[in-house]
């Protein structure tokens, strides 16, 4: 008689940034519970996370969402088969919270550790429904801290291609929004406002860093919607408060049409460069239809098509989901850390 082999239970935990996030995935594949505590209404009037206040916020939040996590999941402490948590890159004062969870609860049940590199995990989120991307792939992950391409072979071995000479996509998002006096967080305001608004409107710089780079650059453009908004000199006032809906409609879909065809040119020099067949979607920016619709479109239209992944919306901003998705992988391949294990600002 055959036995059904038990599925692997993985506890995840993500406090990178501003979400406090717990969840259970069996299998890496299927999501048994899933918390997001959010802080973004603490850090709304600030216009930005601010790294204090965010740590405070985890450490209230972390042990209930992971509470909750296991509840919902309807499991015991003694099925959870490995404690995972995202250790790198982020804010450490943030990440800490995370990894300290992590390491008390690894300890108190006897459980192995397992340590996740937060973009490593962005990726994972766009492949929670496609086990077996066709490789090679390319993926983008874009979100309020990173931009970054790389080429994928596999879930435990990316290969970084290019990344942001400064801000990040979602930065500059978020920047923006500040300059329109839109709410924080600033992509999905953005993308509200940019609705109505004639995306050809204002030709903001596209900043393309030489034929061949795959690095990104996103400050010019953020520089240049803060002239458009106050004049060259910077002298005047900020003129946004005499604007109508219409005008500001206009800048939104402009700058969010100009960061997309950056980031769709230069996902498709990097597919060409590695000769992917894949191009896999993830990070916050992930949510952007106009993003999403301008990758289907390059994909539709090379020769032979691509296949774009995109992650879930719920599942491109932070979340513990894909953290104990691609620990999965790693619990399966032994990679295990002691109790030593610190968090790091950036990745290896
Ligand atoms: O991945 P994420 O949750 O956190 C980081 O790892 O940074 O990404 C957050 C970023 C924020 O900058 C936010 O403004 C942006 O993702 N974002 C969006 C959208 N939803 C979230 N940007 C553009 N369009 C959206 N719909
Ligand atoms: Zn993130």
């Amino acid at each position: 008689m055959q036995t059904k082999s038990k599925s692997i239970n993985i506890l995840g935990i993500e406090t990178s940034c501003d979400e406090t996030a717990a969840a259970v995935v069996a299998d890496g594949r299927v999501v048994k519970s899933s918390i997001v505590a959010s802080q973004a209404g603490l850090h709304e009037k600030y216009g930005g996370v601010v790294p204090e206040i965010a740590s405070r916020a985890h450490i209230e939040k972390i042990y209930p969402a992971i509470a909750e996590a296991i509840e919902q999941a309807k499991i015991g402490k003694d099925d959870i088969d490995a404690i995972a948590v995202a250790n790198q890159p982020g804010l450490t004062i943030a990440l800490i919270v995370g990894v300290t969870a992590a390491k008390t609860l690894s300890f108190v049940l006897g459980k192995p550790l397992i340590t996740i590199d937060h973009l490593h995990a962005h990726m994972q989120s766009a492949l929670l429904t496609e086990e077996n991307p066709t490789l090679p792939a390319v993926a983008l992950i874009v979100s309020g801290g990173h931009t970054s391409l790389y080429d994928y072979h596999s879930p435990l071995e990316p290969k970084l291609l290019g990344f942001t000479i400064d801000d990040a996509a979602g930065e500059a998002f978020d920047k923006v929004a500040s300059i329109l006096k839109l709410p924080y967080p600033g992509g999905p305001a953005i993308e509200e406002a940019a609705q109505t608004g004639n995306p050809k409107a204002i030709n903001f710089p596209r900043s393309m860093l030489g034929a061949d780079s795959l690095d990104f650059s996103f400050s010019g453009i953020k520089t240049a919607v803060l002239y458009y908004c106050h004049g060259q000199d910077m002298k005047g006032q900020s003129k946004v408060d005499e604007m109508n809906r219409q005008q500001i409609a206009d800048i939104a879909a402009s700058f969010q049409a100009a960061v997309v065809d950056v980031l769709v040119e230069k996902t498709q020099r990097a597919a060409e460069k590695i000769g992917a067949k894949t191009i896999i979607l993830g990070g916050g920016v992930a949510a952007n239809t106009w993003l999403r619709a301008g990758l289907q479109q390059m994909c539709e239209s090379a020769v032979p098509p691509k296949k774009l992944l995109v992650a879930p919306k719920q599942y491109c901003t932070d979340n513990a989901v894909m953290v104990a998705s691609l620990a999965y992988y790693k619990f399966k391949a032994g990679f295990f850390v002691d109790l030593t294990v610190e968090p790091k600002a950036h990745s290896d």
